[in-house]
């Protein structure tokens, strides 16, 4: 199924289920899928639609960074979630998206997928995906969510920004093979689809130990930044509102929400 091109019907017909991916929007250039997502999302469009850019001019990453979207390469998509639960448990919805993208990216690479607090994929400690979700919520009730995730496919290390290239890769890079889109973002979805319903019918706990599993800065000593604040300690685990708990040098337990985490030293 190798293309260069997107083609949204074939998308739409290859999925062997129907909560993700039913109906895709597609745009050769966009702003952000996020947005273009949040319309459809505001104006009634059901769960599992999906938007899906050749290119972004906007792309938007976390802490209000961009996320680099050049066309015929990567996957950029955003997904309308429609889920029964507080707006509280939103985080857990993008840490199931975590362990969906690095399940099929192992599939791809087997053994070198890694999963960073809050939930970037690393390939060979290198982040290949990043993960954006917003939300519309009314009366303590989620009204619905954009699950927004960037993968870097097919891009080239010199196509990458100079900046990112010692901290991002792509499939490609580590794979030393052109990888076909369109046959990934089916994985991809259909993957999504069986997470999100894990969450949904059974709870948080079989992602979350899946997650613990992927991510090696658990029991590390870790540093988290967020704008000009840094926590230090070591990483004790995830909890259920998506925060990462810490034991800090003052021995004292606290949980932190936000920000970028690094491994200070591997023990
Ligand atoms: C991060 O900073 O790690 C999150 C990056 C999320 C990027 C994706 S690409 C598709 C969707 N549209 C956006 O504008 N952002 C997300």
């Amino acid at each position: 199924m190798y293309n260069i091109n997107w083609n949204k019907s074939v998308i739409e017909n290859n999925l062997t289920g129907k909560l993700i991916g039913h109906k895709v929007y597609y745009f050769p250039k966009t702003g952000s899928t996020n947005d273009e997502a949040y319309q459809l999302g505001s104006v009634g469009a059901p769960e599992g639609t999906a938007v899906i850019a050749d290119s972004q001019t906007k792309g938007k990453g976390r802490l209000q960074r961009v996320w680099h979207s050049p066309p015929g390469s990567n996957i950029y998509t955003s997904i309308i979630l429609r889920p029964n639960c507080k707006p509280d448990q939103a985080p857990q919805i993008s840490i199931a998206a975590g362990v969906a993208v690095a399940e099929i990216i192992n599939e791809y690479c087997p053994r070198h997928v890694q999963l960073k607090w809050p939930n970037d994929v690393l390939l060979n400690k290198k982040k290949v995906c990043g993960i954006l979700a917003q939300m519309k919520t009314s009366s303590n009730r989620i009204d619905f969510v954009v699950l927004g995730i960037g993968i870097n496919v097919n891009i080239g290390y010199n196509q990458l920004p100079p900046d990112i290239r010692t901290i991002a890769t792509s499939l490609a890079i580590e794979t030393g093979r052109e990888i076909s889109r369109m046959e990934l973002i089916i994985g991809l979805y259909e993957n999504l689809a069986k997470w999100y319903k894990q969450l949904m019918q059974r709870g948080f706990s079989a992602i979350k130990e899946k997650w613990l599993n992927l991510a090696p800065m658990i029991s590390q000593n870790v540093q988290v930044m967020f704008h000009n604040e840094v926590i230090s300690g070591k990483a004790l685990g995830l909890d259920d509102d998506g925060s990462l708990i810490i034991l800090t040098v003052n021995n004292e337990t606290v949980k932190v929400s936000a920000g970028d985490a690094t491994i200070l030293k591997e023990s």
